[in-house]
């Protein structure tokens, strides 16, 4: 790779320890993808925040690097991490997680970071602009942030992205070239336009095409539209960029014909929506993934309402970040006689398979993770059917 004599001083420890091992790990990266140089970013998100996904190796690795003096050098935010900070025994949650959670998050303050702690920080707290290049973690906001705001990045892994954030740089490949951001294949949808259906179809396209670059026909995502699709596709495939046909800003300047065309329709949705329920009955029904946004916060407790929580057997949880619990506080009560509104966590990076093994969700994502990650039998269903279970 190409280094500047800056960057060759840095790998060479003159500027620190912290900064070195950011600068081996992101230049051993761009030797392996074929970098040929590095590029400047202006900004980070962060992954590997939960101490139920870092354990006692990450969180002694964050001790190492925070000690070597690591700070990062543009704006960096957090992913959620494995409990609310306030409400962490509502969640079931041990005192000994909560203070290794609380260390994790005190280090990653430490270095610089933001430590809002969401998955939807394009919303609020860290919104790049088009044809920026950056370094994000988070399948799914990376997605939401390449796809829909044309900035660009590559899936990051939480320590990539770390590293990318302390140097103010990543190597330069994948998606932050032209030729790799074109779409390979065009996705003609048939969906009711609903934000399940969003959710379904992203499943349906994931487990169509895997990875990819889909060029969809036939959708109006607006931003919950975006990021649940977003989030979809990246589970149930590993999809990191996709455009929509006048939507998406990038979509207008590529040429499709000659790709080849998947539809998706009633038969796929439904192949979709089988793969993700596997069971009937939950003891947790979890929204909030990603993170609820002000507009579903509004939309739920519109929903909600007026009714009440008859079943008290099964638990409810809705999860944000806590910029937007701040915004909302008419919606959180209302949402809160069924049950709590947790900022900075979610089903899937918290530790809930100590007290559940049924979890009901309306996200694909979830969906899919919940099994994997959380030892769940999953329900996916829409958040009205979800609701249902409980009245
Ligand atoms: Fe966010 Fe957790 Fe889903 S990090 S995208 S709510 S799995």
């Amino acid at each position: 790779m190409d280094l500047t004599k800056a960057e060759e001083a840095i790998l060479n420890g003159e500027s620190g320890e912290g900064m070195q091992k950011a600068m081996e790990l992101v230049t051993a990266l761009g030797k392996i993808y074929g970098a040929e140089d590095l590029i400047d970013i202006t900004s980070a998100h962060l992954s590997g925040a939960s101490y139920k996904t870092i354990g006692d190796g990450g969180l002694k690795y964050l001790e190492d690097m925070a000690a070597g003096g690591a700070r990062v050098s543009v704006p960096s935010t957090l992913n959620p991490v494995g409990m609310d900070r306030g409400r962490w025994a509502e969640m079931h949650i041990s005192q000994e997680f909560a203070e290794k959670q609380l260390r994790i998050i005190e280090l990653y303050g430490k270095m610089g970071v933001r430590t809002t702690c969401s998955c939807t920080p394009y919303t609020g707290a860290n919104v790049p602009s088009y044809g920026d290049h950056v370094a994000w973690a988070e399948s799914s906001a990376l997605s939401f942030v390449n796809s829909y705001i044309g900035a660009r990045t590559n899936r990051e892994g939480g320590p990539g992205a770390l590293a990318a954030a302390i140097l103010g740089k990543t190597a330069n490949y994948g998606l932050h070239l032209d030729e790799k951001r074109k779409p390979t294949v065009v996705i003609e949808a048939e969906i009711d336009g609903s934000v399940f259906s969003y959710s379904m179809l992203g499943q349906a396209v994931g487990m169509a095409i895997g990875s990819g670059v889909p060029y969809f026909r036939g959708i109006s995502p607006e931003v919950e539209e975006a990021k649940t699709l977003s989030a979809a596709m990246a589970a149930s495939g590993s999809v990191a960029l996709w455009h929509a046909e006048g939507v998406t800003p990038e979509a207008g300047s590529f040429d499709t014909s000659g790709l080849e065309t998947i539809h998706i329709g009633k038969a796929e949705l439904e192949a979709a929506y089988d793969k993700l329920n596997t069971v009937q009955d939950v003891q947790l029904i979890a929204l909030g993934c990603p993170h609820l946004t002000e507009k579903e916060m509004h939309q739920i407790a519109s929903f909600l309402k007026g009714k009440k929580k008859v079943n008290k057997d099964i638990e409810i949880w809705f999860c944000t970040s806590e910029e937007v619990r701040a915004k909302c506080p008419e919606d959180v009560r209302i949402m809160e006689e069924f049950g709590p509104v947790l900022a900075d966590t979610c089903m899937v990076v918290a530790p809930i398979e100590g007290a559940f093994q049924r979890t009901g969700t309306n996200s694909a994502k979830a969906g899919n993770y919940l099994p994997t990650l959380c030892s769940q039998k999953a329900m996916c269903r829409d958040i009205s059917a979800l609701m249902e279970l409980v009245m």
